[in-house]
């Protein structure tokens, strides 16, 4: 009997970064959203989270974006990252009108492309550090070790390999908000969307965070980050401003000079 063994079959999904076949190739536009509205209905009322809204986003960008408490932030931010639908309006990402894609086409462009930081962290309450930051790993097609190293790697970018063992109950508020930003970037999405990354952690650890995000920047990552901090908001190359729903205000800003 031979003792070879078959080369493991790779699917697709395991393979690095590249173009994928759901995104076009060319430069373009990261995202555009166009006369994009979600209203929401309670108890009869209609209550419009975002009215009207147009967007261009280019690939490489790094936005802030910021308002009011309510203006409409976190519901953007759930629509550009396919966790939601528009109630009118299109958003395209990367060339694919997001309307049109089946549940399994998001699912997969969401967990290839995106990293998400969710303004509440989203932790599964009984898994470790290190799990959480493994599953998108895991439902990409990589294989458990290689997940678990990739995860462990993640952890320890945002301070965290003493704490891999860790549930979200075991770890402070600042900490889970790191496990959250580990998850978010270890499968090293082209887009980052965080909503309010910096929101529960000391402004010391909220330098690293910010530090590593703009590190992945410089590597190409689209950056778009919801926050109330000036200062965080004004690191971002450009500022876009909601009030009840709309877009008030759409700053751009040059490069800050190179530190000597
Ligand atoms: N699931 C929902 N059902 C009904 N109304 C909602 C829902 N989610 C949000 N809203 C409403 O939509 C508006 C926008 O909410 P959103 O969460 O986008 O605000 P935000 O700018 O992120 O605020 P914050 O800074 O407090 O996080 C608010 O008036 C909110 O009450
Ligand atoms: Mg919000």
């Amino acid at each position: 009997m031979s003792q070879e063994t078959a080369a493991p079959v790779i699917p697709e999904m395991r393979q690095p970064a590249g173009p994928s076949p759901l995104i076009g190739n060319g430069r373009s536009a990261a995202i555009e959203i166009r006369n994009l509205t979600r209203t929401y209905h309670i108890g009869g009322a209609a209550l419009h989270a975002l009215k009207n809204v147009s967007l261009t986003i280019d690939r490489g960008e790094y936005v802030a974006v910021v308002g009011a408490s309510g203006s409409g932030k976190s519901t953007l931010l759930n629509i550009l990252g396919l966790l939601d639908r528009p109630t009118e309006g299109t958003y395209r990402i990367r060339e694919q009108d997001a309307g049109e894609l089946t549940d399994r086409q998001r699912t997969a462009l969401r967990n290839r492309e995106i990293g998400f930081v969710f303004q509440e962290f989203n932790l599964l309450a009984r898994a470790t550090a290190r799990r959480q930051a493994e599953l998108p790993l895991f439902y990409a097609g990589l294989s458990r070790k290689e997940s678990r190293r990739r995860a462990l790697e993640a952890l320890a970018q945002v301070g965290l390999a003493g704490r891999a063992g860790h549930r979200p109950e075991e770890l402070s508020g600042g900490q889970r908000q790191r496990v959250a930003i580990a998850r978010a970037l270890v499968n090293s999405p082209s887009l980052l969307l965080a909503d309010e990354p910096t929101g529960a952690i000391d402004t010391r650890t909220g330098e690293e965070v910010m530090a590593l995000f703009e590190q992945r920047h410089l590597e190409g990552l689209t950056l778009v980050i919801v926050t109330h901090d000036r200062e965080i908001a004004a690191r971002a190359r450009r500022i876009i401003t909601l009030r009840d729903g709309a877009v008030i205000s759409d700053e751009r800003r040059p490069a800050p000079a190179a530190a000597p």
